[in-house]
């Protein structure tokens, strides 16, 4: 059964507008697994844009489901990831100006760094996910650093989603999760998946787990965290159940 990570970065988007202590990440969390939460997702970044290191350690206390910190290959970071120990590390390229993660990691041109970030993460019993465009060179150059998770990059989907492009675009994951299945990884996806794009790729049969954060969060600010999730989880295993190809 597919399964739904909440990503919460933008509760604490809205707390850092304020520099305040609400509304809490942590709060958020406990909201999302009542509504359904498979897992939780926060993204550590260097600029501490929106998560703190706070809500990291006081997560890991308090998520009763699995803890997913998506950060760069960077080595305060990684440090922290060490101390804290997540479920699993989601490896992603990360650079200051941009507003969200533009695109998958460039495993080729970044290979020693990755592979020892991937060495040392699952050497210390944590999981390693990669964040990666949907490209069979970049997945199979993923599955050389030894990771046993992958999350292919829906945005690109996302963004041509009711436009031209968007069958191929489809195509482009379907091929590449079947292919990433295939060589042995479990695979995931996230970016850009909301209430009304998630069913195509739900219908898809490789996924395992679905990262999902700002079309949750937008939603639970008028209806609440766990009604948000729930509403996103329904649509997620409606469209996965069968053999009903949606697209
Ligand atoms: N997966 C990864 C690797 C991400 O970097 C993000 C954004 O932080 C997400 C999933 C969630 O994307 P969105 O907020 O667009 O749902």
């Amino acid at each position: 059964m597919i399964r739904l990570g909440v990503n919460i970065d933008h509760i604490a988007t809205i707390r850092q507008a304020r520099r305040g202590i609400e509304p809490d990440p942590v709060h958020a969390a406990v909201l999302a697994e009542l509504g359904g939460a498979d897992g939780i997702t926060v993204h550590l970044r260097e600029d501490r844009r929106h998560i703190q290191d706070r809500d990291v350690f006081i997560l890991r206390e308090t998520v009763k489901v699995g803890l997913n910190l998506e950060m760069a290959c960077n080595d305060e970071i990684v440090n922290i990831a060490l101390r804290v120990k997540p479920d699993m590390c989601t490896l992603v390229p990360e650079k200051r100006e941009e507003l969200t993660t533009e695109g998958g990691l460039n495993v080729r041109d970044h290979f020693d760094t990755v592979a020892r970030t991937v060495d040392i993460l699952m050497n210390n019993g944590i999981d390693v996910s990669i964040f990666i465009d949907p490209d069979e060179f970049q997945i199979d150059k993923a599955y050389e650093t030894g990771a046993k998770f992958i999350e292919i990059h829906t945005g690109k989907y996302a963004d041509s989603y009711g436009k031209d492009e968007e069958l191929s675009e489809l195509k482009k994951i379907d091929i590449a999760s079947r292919h990433a299945k295939e060589i042995g990884f479990v695979v995931n996806a996230g970016h850009g998946l909301n209430y009304k794009n998630v069913s195509k790729i739900a219908s898809m049969t490789c996924f395992h787990e679905f990262n999902i954060g700002h079309s949750i969060v937008s939603r639970a600010v008028l209806v609440g965290m766990e009604e948000a999730v729930r509403e996103m989880k329904s649509i997620m295993l409606n469209a996965s159940i069968g053999d009903n190809k949606r697209w």
